[in-house]
Order: structure tokens, then C-alpha cells, then sequence
């Protein structure tokens, strides 16, 4: 049985949540590789809505191990308050397992994280302002804490003391930006606690290790215990392709790499171990926070997209960009990934357009043609696409279950897509539950 890993292939939010959730139907255990609570992602079943933003999507498989690996950045409180809510939802965290290597999202790096949005002014990166990127850097710079910290005070307390000292200069200058913070927060917004005090954070923090220790393993060991059983593990990747830090569209990216080869990585097993990498892709395109977006609309299809789609950040809130289908960037992803299949969710929020529009070049600023994603950021941030268009369909799909169900223009799209990136489309999404799915080329 293989090791498989789901993954986006846009800018995030393309239903990669419910897609972990129908594919763990037949694995033992789904792991979190990378991210942290800047993910939101949304599985309905039985008309109830669950939005996880670190525990993975197989959640609610309650006979299956459910593991957040060494990749991910962790808010020990947020992770609680999820455990909390299954558990008053009636379902069981009890397979839930956390990597002892993983590192801790702190309050500082919330802080820090709000702080150098501000500081950067129009060229912020509009993260979600949940300490990702300080939490990262921390940990490249090996002052990060890690889950096992918190199982021992005396090391908690010399870690924390040690990641504190070097933030001294930037924590007094936050405490002289603190009104300006307050003053420029969103409505509702709530400011982290500035009492950044040493004695504070580790009771806190030694509070919440008495409160997850039950859950902490050797997530790595038990990745390879699984897989050399030839049972399937699925790796559930947060974010996508285009919000990767090393291959993405930098500086406008998350901090971690969500691409499947970080799967290795951020979960401790081998590139042959994963034999099936499954690209989830939106039937449009969607980006929340700043950067380029070539295929972005500013007009009714646009507003269909958005208003049809529900378009709304899982974690911030904050409505999201809406364009075209970008086939140059997916192709880009696509092969980013080695993505062996397709899975394409949303399809029947393009119902009732009258064409449907899908890029397959940009033109550079200068007229000159260009077929690949372009790896230089000057070139992308003036790019044009250049579209061909399809046929739109007017019926509802939502009902649709099989591929005869749907309309020839809905078909045709499916397999330009496929045929243009050359991979299979065998998962369509026609709805948000998790029985408005279609199986094709199965
Ligand atoms: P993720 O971050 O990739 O897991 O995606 P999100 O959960 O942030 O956003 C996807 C949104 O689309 C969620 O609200 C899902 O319930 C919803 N969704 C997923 N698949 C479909 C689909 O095929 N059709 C429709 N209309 N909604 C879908
Ligand atoms: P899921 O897993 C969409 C975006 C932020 C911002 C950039 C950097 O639900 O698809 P960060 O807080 O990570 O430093 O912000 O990345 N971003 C996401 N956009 N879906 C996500 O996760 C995202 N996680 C981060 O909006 O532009
Ligand atoms: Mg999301």
C-alpha cells in the first residue's frame, strides 16, 4: 500500500480538507506535514460543517491514527481549543498524535508576526497574523521550542529565556507600537497579549504540555511502522504549490514548504515511500492575502465566483481574490508535485457562466510569449494571460454522480484541463458534502 500525498496546486483553500476526508476512507493514518493554524480545512458531512486548522481532515475516521508531524508549527491553545470542540461535537481526539519534534508557535511570534506586517506598510505579504513565518524563522535559527520542551520545566524555562533574549530589541520596540497596533487592527481583531514575561509563558506553556502529553509520540516511527505494514498513510499538506517558500510566488508565500516532497521531510519517511501524489485544484482560482495573480477578476464572473463559491477565508475571515483557471500555473504545480492524479472541486460553481475562460500563456510586458511559469518575480507581477475559451453550462450540477450526469460543456472542460497538463482528473467536487463527488477514469 503507498504512501499518498494530497496536495494544493493553487494558492490555497482548493478543498484539500474534504478530498484528505473522502481518501482516508481506506488508510490508517493521516499526517500533517507542514503549516500550522494559518490553514483552514473544511469537511461537511451529514450537513454539519467541521473547519480543522491543525488537526488533520481524517479526524472524524475515529479508527485511524491521526498524527500533526514534525513539520508543522504548532499554538499549543489553538490546538486545544480544537481538541475541545470535537470533543463537545461528540468525537474523539484519542487517535490523535503529535510529533515530540515538532516546534511551538509562541506568543511572540504572533506579535512579531503582526509587527512586520505593519512594518512593511503596502509591501506587506497579508499573512493570516498567526506567527507562521517567526515561528519558522525561529526554528532555522535554532531558538525554536519544540513539543518535548514541554514536558520539562527547567529545559522550558532555559529555551524560552534563551529565544527571549534575542527578541529583547524587537519585543521593546512592539511595546512602543502598540497603540499604533490597536489602532490599526481589524474590527473584532484580538491583539496578543504583550506581558511577554518569562515566569508567564513557561507556567502557560507547561500547562498546555500537562494538557497534550497524552498525545505526544514518535510520530516518525510510527509513519514507518504503518507503511511497513503495507497499510496506506495518507500526507495531508496544507497551503499549495504557489504559496511555496522555495517555488512559489516569493515574497508573497507562507514559510514552509507545502509541495509533496516536503512530505518527507516534515513526516520523517523516504521519497519511495509516497508512490501517489494527489493534486487538489479549484475549478477557478482563488488567493487571499497580497502577491501577483495573473487570471485575477475584477468583474461579474469574478463576483459570480466569489458570491457562488462563498469565498471567504477558513481561518481569517478575509474574502478572497477570485480569477480564471491559471493552466500554465497549474501545469507548473502539477509537475512541482510529480502529481500521478487530479482532483478538481468547485465545479459547479462555474455553473450558469457563459463561457469559461482558462489561461494557457502569459505574455510578458514586452509582447514575448511565455509557456512556463516564469521563475522571475519582475516578469510574473507584469504578465498577462492569455485565455482560450469554452464553452459555459447553465444547469446545476450539485446532483450530479456520475460523469454521464454531467454537461458535455462541464465534460469538455474536465478533459481540457487533464489533457493540457497531461494528469488524470479523477476526483470533481460538485458541492461542498462529501457525497457531491464524482469519481472518473476509475
Ligand atoms: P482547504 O484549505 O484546501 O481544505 O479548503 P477550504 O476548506 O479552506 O475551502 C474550500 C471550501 O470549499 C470549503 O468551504 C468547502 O466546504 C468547499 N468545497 C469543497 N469542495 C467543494 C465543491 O466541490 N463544491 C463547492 N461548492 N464547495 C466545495
Ligand atoms: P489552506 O491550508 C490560503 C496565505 C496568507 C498569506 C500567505 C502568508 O487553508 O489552503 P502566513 O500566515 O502563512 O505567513 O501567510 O499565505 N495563506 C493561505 N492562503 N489558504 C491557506 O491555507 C493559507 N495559509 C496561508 O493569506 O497570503
Ligand atoms: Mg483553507
Amino acid at each position: 500500500m503507498p504512501g499518498l500525498a494530497i496536495v494544493g496546486t493553487q494558492w490555497g483553500d482548493e478543498g484539500k480538507g474534504k478530498i484528505t476526508d473522502l481518501l482516508a476512507e481506506d488508510a490508517s493514518a493521516i499526517v500533517r506535514f507542514q503549516g500550522g493554524n494559518n490553514a483552514g480545512h473544511t469537511i461537511v458531512r451529514d450537513g454539519e460543517e467541521f473547519k480543522f486548522h491543525l488537526i488533520p481532515s481524517g479526524i472524524l475516521h475515529e479508527d485511524k491514527y491521526c498524527v500533526i508531524g514534525n513539520g508543522v508549527v504548532i499554538d499549543p491553545k489553538v490546538l486545544l481549543e480544537e481538541i475541545e470542540g470535537l470533543r463537545k461535537a461528540g468525537i474523539s481526539s484519542a487517535n490523535l498524535k503529535i510529533s515530540a519534534n515538532a516546534h511551538l508557535i509562541m506568543p511572540y511570534h504572533i506579535l512579531l508576526d503582526t509587527a512586520d506586517e505593519l512594518k512593511l506598510g503596502k509591501l506587506s505579504i497579508g499573512t493570516t497574523r498567526r506567527g507562521i513565518g517567526p515561528a519558522y524563522a525561529d526554528k532555522a535559527f535554532r531558538i525554536g521550542i519544540r513539543v518535548q520542551d514541554l514536558l520539562d520545566e527547567k529545559i522550558l524555562r532555559k529555551k524560552i529565556m534563551a529565544a527571549l533574549e534575542n527578541k529583547r530589541q524587537q519585543l521593546q520596540e512592539l511595546t512602543v507600537r502598540r497603540r499604533k497596533l490597536q489602532k490599526e487592527a481589524q474590527p473584532g481583531e484580538e491583539l496578543p497579549d504583550e506581558r511577554l514575561d518569562l515566569h508567564g509563558l513557561v507556567e502557560e506553556f507547561l500547562g498546555y504540555g500537562h494538557r497534550l502529553e497524552p498525545f505526544i509520540t514518535d510520530t516518525t516511527r510510527l509513519c514507518w511502522n504503518e507503511l511497513d505494514a503495507g497499510n496506506k498513510v495518507i500526507f495531508e499538506g496544507a497551503q499549495a504549490a504557489l504559496l511555496d517558500l522555495d517555488h512559489g510566488t516569493y515574497p508573497f508565500v507562507t514559510s514552509s514548504n507545502p509541495i509533496a516532497g516536503a512530505a518527507c521531510v516534515g513526516a520523517g519517511v523516504g521519497p519511495t515511500d509516497i508512490t501517489e501524489v494527489w493534486g487538489v485544484v479549484k475549478a477557478y482560482t482563488t488567493r487571499v492575502g497580497s502577491g501577483p495573480f495573473p487570471t485575477e477578476l475584477f468583474d461579474d464572473n469574478g463576483a459570480h465566483m466569489a458570491e457562488r463559491g462563498v469565498e471567504f477565508g477558513t481561518t481569517t475571515g478575509r474574502p478572497r481574490r477570485c480569477g480564471w483557471l491559471d493552466l500554465v500555473a497549474l501545469k507548473y504545480a502539477t509537475r512541482l508535485n510529480g502529481a500521478t492524479s487530479l482532483a478538481m472541486t468547485k465545479l459547479d460553481v462555474l455553473a450558469g457562466l457563459d463561457t469559461l475562460s482558462v489561461a494557457v500563456r502569459y505574455r510578458s510586458k514586452e509582447g514575448a510569449v511565455l509557456d512556463e511559469f516564469p521563475y522571475h518575480q519582475s516578469v510574473l507581477h507584469s504578465a498577462t494571460p492569455e485565455y482560450v475559451e469554452l464553452p459555459g453550462f447553465g444547469d446545476e450540477i450539485v446532483d450530479a454522480r456520475s460523469e454521464d450526469d454531467l454537461p458535455p460543456a462541464a465534460r469538455e472542460y474536465l478533459s481540457f484541463v487533464s489533457d493540457f497538463v497531461g494528469v488524470p482528473i479523477t476526483l470533481v467536487g460538485v458541492g461542498p458534502s462529501r457525497e457531491q463527488v464524482i469519481w472518473v477514469n476509475v
